[in-house]
Formats: structure tokens, sequence, C-alpha cells
């Protein structure tokens, strides 16, 4: 019997049918007219982990026009920050390069502190901290980046509760499947992340921001979307950019740190290499000699799959990976080793850059 699915913001599990979301959602399949605009089309956009989108035309029309655009995506501060977080921020990094833009990004700790019923004040702080080193060492530019968290740039709050009573509970309800159960952070907090998205807009007037996101937030978009439009407020309505998720390595629709093996950025190169080897899902052949006649299948070989998102962005150097597995040349063991020098090369560079982060961490947080 098929895994019962549940795709929430706070929580995914069972199989993600993405298609069927695009019509759920009614969003659109990014075309390849939107792909051919961007000069420096991101391999997450080009290879298509990014899928959906809403509006985006419209915000690439607006630069056209030479009108203000922006970018907007944020971290819930939970844990460590592993792999698949990465996503919507390579993406945002990616567009502020083509497009010179600002960068928004907010720091929910409030968010995953209501949500997480063993998460401590202190440690979402923590957390906060940590994070904000890592994106800050994906290598936003200072001076066009602007990072802010909850707890601390508390004047969010002015924009939240402007929103907030704009939202009914059943609204919320809704939108997020909120139960009894939870407490009321979860029903007001639909309006801390309206408040983020509109940040851009409340902070530098209206124009067009576009949120890439995964797929899990766009409920928060949808009601953003609504919320903008208001009379009081005559902002546009925020764009967005959907990607699926980037797969645990077991296999899974998504990366999450609960599995207790996703890979986190402050991985040493042992842990990456024993992860890898024990757990990535392989598309290979029980025995070395069926693999060589038959050959392996890299759709599901999770570390084939990683290359293609993530970690081999030459196409040419991809092809032949791809040509060398599937004929039985390269076996799995190889493929996985491909892998880890990868992982470990760029791991070694932004611990490395997540230490300097340290001293620079003033230079981009939000000052009104
Ligand atoms: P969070 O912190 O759970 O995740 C951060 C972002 O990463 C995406 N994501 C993934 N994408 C692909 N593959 C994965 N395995 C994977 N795991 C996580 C999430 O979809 C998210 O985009 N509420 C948000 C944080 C937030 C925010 C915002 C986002 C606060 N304000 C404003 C957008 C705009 C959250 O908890 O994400």
């Amino acid at each position: 019997m098929a895994e019962k699915s549940v795709l929430t913001p706070w929580e995914v599990s069972g199989d993600v049918d993405y298609d069927k979301l695009v019509k759920e959602f009614g969003t659109s399949l990014i075309s390849d007219k939107i792909k051919n605009k961007l000069d420096k089309c991101h391999p997450l956009i080009r290879r298509g982990l990014y899928y959906s989108h809403r509006d985006f035309d419209k915000w690439l029309e607006a630069h056209e026009k030479k009108k203000r655009v922006s970018v907007i995506t944020g971290r819930g501060p939970s844990e460590k920050m592993h792999l698949g977080h990465l996503i919507p921020f390579l993406v945002a990094k990616s567009l502020q390069e083509e497009f010179d833009c600002e960068v928004f990004i907010p720091i929910s700790d409030d968010e995953k502190f209501y949500v997480k019923p063993n998460l401590s004040y202190e440690d979402s702080m923590k957390f906060s901290y940590e994070n904000i080193l890592d994106l800050i060492a994906l290598g936003f530019k200072p001076g066009k980046t602007f990072i802010f968290e909850d707890f601390v740039y508390t004047d969010i709050y002015k924009y939240a509760a402007r929103i907030a009573k704009r939202i009914t509970y059943s609204t919320a309800k809704a939108a997020f499947g909120l139960v009894p159960e939870n407490n009321v952070g979860w029903s007001f907090y639909p309006a801390m992340q309206a408040a983020h998205i509109l940040f851009p807009q409340f902070v530098r007037g209206k124009h067009i921001s576009v949120v890439p996101v995964g797929i899990d937030q766009d409920p928060f978009i949808r009601l953003t979307r609504d919320v903008a439009v208001y009379p009081e407020f005559g902002f546009d309505k925020p764009a967005a950019l959907h990607s699926k998720f980037f797969p645990s390595l077991t296999g899974g629709a998504k990366m999450s740190s609960s599995e207790g093996i996703a890979i986190s950025l402050i991985d040493t190169p042992e842990e990456v290499k024993k992860k890898i080897n024990k757990y990535a899902f392989s598309g290979g052949r029980d025995t070395l000699e069926e693999h060589r006649k038959l050959g392996g299948n890299p759709d599901v070989d999770v570390s084939f799959q990683y290359l293609k998102m993530l970690f081999e962005p030459d196409d040419k150097k991809l092809e032949k990976i791809e040509a060398d597995y599937r004929s039985g040349k390269l076996l799995s063991g190889e493929l996985k080793q491909i892998l880890i020098d990868k992982i470990n090369v760029f791991l070694k560079e932004h611990q490395q850059r997540r230490e300097k982060a340290k001293k620079d961490i003033d230079k981009f947080l939000f000052k009104g």
C-alpha cells in the first residue's frame, strides 16, 4: 500500500506528487522560455530541481524595465544546517549575482521555538547564530544582503501585527492544517512570515520580490499574496520559485535532520565518507559481474542525484559519469567516491568561509 503523504511547512512524509501540487496550489511550471532569460541559469533551475513558480516572469520583466526587484528567503533555525537547506539560498545568491539585487534573509527563531516542543528559547537563538554563519559563508554581497532574526530585530512585530489583523483564524487553520493542540504561537506565526515576505516592500517601497523556497512553503506565499494587495498595503504580489526536495541519503523524499544521517555543513571529511558509503542509496547491481554486464541506474542512485543537483555543475562531466554508470564501466563504490571528494572540497571551503563569517556578521545584519 502506498505510504500516506503529508506536506505542510512543518511536516513532509511519504511520496510527494510534485505535478499534483502544481495543480492543487495553482502555480505554473518553469518553462524553457523563463530558463533562457537567465544568463547564469543555476544548475538547480536548469536541471529541474526548481520546477514551479508564481509570477517569476513578471519579476524578470520588471527587471528588464529597470524597475527595482529583490529576493527574500528565510531559515527557521532549529538545528545545524544540512545540504537540503542550501537549495533556496544558492538560487537567491545566483539571482543576486546576475541581477545585482538586494537579498533579504529573515531568521524565524520564533517559528521553530513554537513548533519544536523540545527546543528552548536559548537554543533557538544559538542555532540562529550558527545558521547565520553558514548563510554568510555562501558568499552573499555585503551591503546588498540583509539578515534579521525575529527575536532580535523586534521591529518586525509592527509589520506582523498589521498583517495579523487581516488574517482570520479559520484562514490560518485551513492553510496550515492547525489543530487544537497547537500552541497559539503557531496561529500567529503565519503573520510573521508574511511580514518577512513583504519586508522588502515595507522598507524599500512597492516593488516585486521573488521568494525561492521548497514547495512546502507555498501556503505562506499564497497567504502573503492575498494580504499584499489589501488597500492599506497596496503592495505588489510577491513572486515565488519552488523547488522539489533534495532527497535523503537513503532515497527518501526529503533530506531532513530527523533521520539523523543528513550531511551537515559542519561535518568532517570522515563523517561525510562514512555516511555516503553506509547510507547513500545505490542504483548499482548486486554483484560486480552483474553491474559490469547490465550497468547501474543513475535515476535512482542518490550519489548521482547529488552530483546532478549540487556537486557537478559541468554538463559534459556529468554526462560522462551518467553514461559510464549506465554502461557498467563505473562502479557504485567509484561513483560514491567521486561524490565524497566533491562534497569534501565544498565543505572544506565552506567551513573556512564560515570561520571568517564570524568577523563579518555585523556587515550583514539589517539595521533599519
Ligand atoms: P526551513 O528552515 O525549514 O528550511 C529553509 C528552506 O529550505 C527548504 N528546504 C529544503 N529544500 C530542498 N530540499 C530539502 N531537503 C529541504 N529542506 C528544507 C525549505 O523549503 C525552506 O525554503 N519557515 C521557513 C523559514 C522562513 C522563510 C521566511 C522562508 C522564515 N521566513 C520567508 C521563506 C520566506 C522554514 O522553516 O524553512
